[in-house]
């Protein structure tokens, strides 16, 4: 497979699972806008057996090289960027949660699901986009999800793209992030207002906004059950003092934007 097969499938499993985020992918292009991706974000459990370095390799084989990384205390998580020499291609963000930080019952629970992934799973080159690979039930996702939002996520939905995200700066008509977010909820996008709808400042070279997650209808052990699926994130960069556009990530805007696939409501 080539990298460009492999984010091809990864975008397809994100369309087919998230019809909110084609959607909003066909308003852009409807404006006579071309979407290039920014960055693509893959969530995990930190464990020696599928963590963000196992996670890594695939981007690795195909020429991707490690970047830096970001500390998330609150959250406990781990995370680091990936970039490819061909500029054109995405940043991958692959983070994971420090299960040593965890609860002894979140850990014996997030140490189940992973007992049950077999290896095959992990070796494949579809692993990215692989889905989930153990059984669950809602309640189960439940309990998760009062110590974890990130963990819940991970178990409900398994080893997927959670955001891709629009590069603002390769817009020919919506060139701020400002416009963008109008554009958006002119069209009924509900955006992500957690530490403000714009995370970070030109100062900060980095600005990114993100729509919070559609629910979606996953199956559990105990039936079908509405979940918050993934978003659509964009992002504009700023150039730094030598002239080049700053490439990493800003770890107290990627603390929010983590929140956009926390749940609304109380099931
Ligand atoms: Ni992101």
């Amino acid at each position: 497979m080539t990298i460009h097969q492999l984010l091809e499938k990864m975008w397809k499993d994100y369309c087919d699972l998230n019809p909110a985020a084609l959607k909003i992918y066909n308003l852009f292009t409807a404006e006579g806008e071309k979407v290039l991706n920014d960055h693509i974000a893959l969530r995990t459990f930190q464990h020696p057996r599928l963590g963000l370095k196992k996670m890594a390799q695939t981007f690795i084989n195909m020429g991707y090289r490690e970047c830096d990384e970001y500390f998330f205390k609150e959250k406990k998580l781990y995370a680091r960027h990936y970039e490819h020499d061909d500029e054109k291609l995405p940043k991958i963000f692959i983070s994971e949660l420090e299960l040593g930080k965890i609860s002894p019952d979140l850990q014996k629970q997030v140490n189940h699901l992973i007992e049950q992934v077999p290896d095959s799973v992990i070796q494949s080159e579809s692993f990215t986009y692989s889905g989930r690979p153990w059984k669950m039930s809602h309640r189960q996702y439940l309990e998760m999800a009062k110590e974890s939002e990130y963990a819940s996520w991970v178990a409900a939905h398994g080893f997927r793209p959670n955001h891709f995200t629009v590069n603002v700066n390769a817009l020919q008509k919506l060139t701020t992030l400002q416009s963008v977010n109008a554009f958006l909820e002119k069209h009924q996008v509900v955006l992500n207002k957690s530490g403000g709808t714009i995370k970070g400042t030109p100062a900060e070279f980095l600005e990114q906004s993100s729509t919070m997650a559609s629910e979606i209808e996953v199956r559990f052990e105990d039936g079908l059950h509405k979940v918050p699926g993934c978003y659509y994130e964009f992002a504009k960069r700023y150039k730094l003092p030598n002239g080049k556009y700053y490439q990493g990530f800003i770890a107290a805007s990627a603390d929010k934007i983590f929140e956009s696939t926390d749940r609304q409501t109380l099931h």
